[in-house]
């Protein structure tokens, strides 16, 4: 009997490791999908949908300028009742961290509906960084039925926690499926000419790919990583740094503040998914707080330091690629340039490594979704 999956998702990394997995399902008689977004955000989602060409069956449009924690659970939990009464799915599947895994698993919960989480067991176990997300995702394991890990350190974890060896699943991280179709040899951008034209005595630039995002790095944090970068770039010319910058305002206002009249960065609107994938193939290093960044560097064989004190994703650390640096401006700095001038500690980190997966995650959950 065919099986009814709804999908709920809000934020542009959820969309992007969710898409391939909804077009997956879409292509297979066995499943009937519901896609239900939240809205958290919105043009940051609105991209991803149309790369992916998925037009959602319904769309809380929940989102609002500087919304708060407290805003996004209770939009979120209150909108999604009526949906998940009508539809009554056989299992809801939900991603990674954001509130809008967290409202929807428990409305899930509360109706009693299965959950199914993907990305499931990643922690850090401070529920401090990242905030809230170290919490979010505690929480759905919580009431996850079905746990699809992406590596055999996340099941781990799971089973230290109780969780039952027969609900998790290893599948691999999604968003490695869709890293074969997006990097392209012949792949040309305006920015990208920018960032790695030639210097004037013909010798190479160095480009960085900078983003960042993080609740817990807004404030000084985030202020004392930009004025480190800005010491590089003044002390390496050089160097040229692109940030597809998002649209968080407290963001924006922190990097306009800081980067104001440097010629060598350029803040640039958020990217779509098949262009950024592209531009990081192409870096030569990249500075960044993603969660999502740390995944898909290492396959790429970029080294990534990464603004925070600590990860979920001890994977890439373990594979070299990754180096935590935090918000320290001097080790940031020491970190950064080690990487500009010691060739032995640049190649040290740029071998590309695959701890997430082989590219099959989407394929293994479907077949999995089937027994179930
Ligand atoms: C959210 C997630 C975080 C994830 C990040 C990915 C939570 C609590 N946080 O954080 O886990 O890493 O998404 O990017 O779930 N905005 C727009 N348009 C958009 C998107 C955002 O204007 O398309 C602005 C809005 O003013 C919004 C603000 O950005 O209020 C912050 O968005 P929010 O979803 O609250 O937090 P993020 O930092 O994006
Ligand atoms: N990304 C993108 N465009 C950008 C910046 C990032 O498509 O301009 C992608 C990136 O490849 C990764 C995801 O967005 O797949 C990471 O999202 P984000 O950093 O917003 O969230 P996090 O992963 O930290 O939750």
């Amino acid at each position: 009997m065919c099986k009814k999956i709804m999908f709920v998702f809000g934020t542009r990394p959820e969309a992007i490791k969710m898409c391939p997995l909804v077009r997956e399902l879409q292509q297979d008689a066995d499943f009937h999908t519901v896609v239900c977004v939240t809205g958290q955000h919105r043009s940051m989602l609105r991209q991803v949908l149309d790369t992916f060409h998925i037009t959602p069956q319904y769309d809380l449009d929940i989102m609002k300028q500087n919304q708060t924690l407290f805003d996004i659970t209770a939009d979120i939990l209150l909108n999604i009742r009526t949906v998940l009464e009508q539809e009554k799915p056989d299992v809801l599947l939900v991603h990674g961290d954001t509130s809008t895994t967290f409202s929807a698993a428990l409305a899930a919960f509360y109706l009693q509906i299965p959950v199914g989480h993907v990305e499931a067991g990643l922690r850090t176990y401070d529920l401090s960084a990242p905030f809230p997300e170290e919490f979010n995702r505690q929480a759905v394991s919580i009431v996850a039925k079905y746990n699809f890990a992406p590596t055999l350190q996340a099941k781990e974890n799971l089973l230290q926690e109780g969780k039952k060896a027969e609900s998790i699943f290893v599948t691999g991280n999604t968003a490695i499926d869709a890293l074969s179709t997006t990097v392209r040899e012949d792949y040309t951008h305006e920015q990208l000419s920018w960032v790695t034209e030639p210097m004037k005595d013909g010798s190479d630039r160095k480009f960085i790919l900078l983003t960042a995002h993080r609740r817990e790095n807004l404030g000084a944090p985030l202020h004392r990583c930009f004025q480190a970068i800005r010491r590089i770039m003044e002390e390496n010319r050089d160097v040229r740094v692109l940030y597809p910058i998002h649209l968080n305002p407290k963001v924006r206002e922190a990097a306009k503040e800081e980067f104001s009249g440097c010629d060598q960065i350029r803040l640039i609107e958020p990217l779509d998914v098949l262009d950024f994938h592209n531009f990081m193939a192409r870096a030569y290093l990249i500075l960044t707080d993603s969660g999502g960044i740390q995944e898909e560097a290492p396959s790429l064989g970029k080294p990534v330091l990464v603004l925070r004190d600590t990860t979920e994703r001890p994977e890439g650390v373990a594979a070299g690629t990754l180096k935590l640096v935090g918000s320290d401006p001097e080790v940031i700095y020491q970190s950064c340039n080690a990487l500009l001038h010691d060739k032995a500690a640049y190649d040290a980190m740029a071998k590309a490594s695959n701890p997430y997966g082989d590219g099959t995650a989407c394929r293994q959950i479907a077949q999995i979704l089937k027994t179930l």
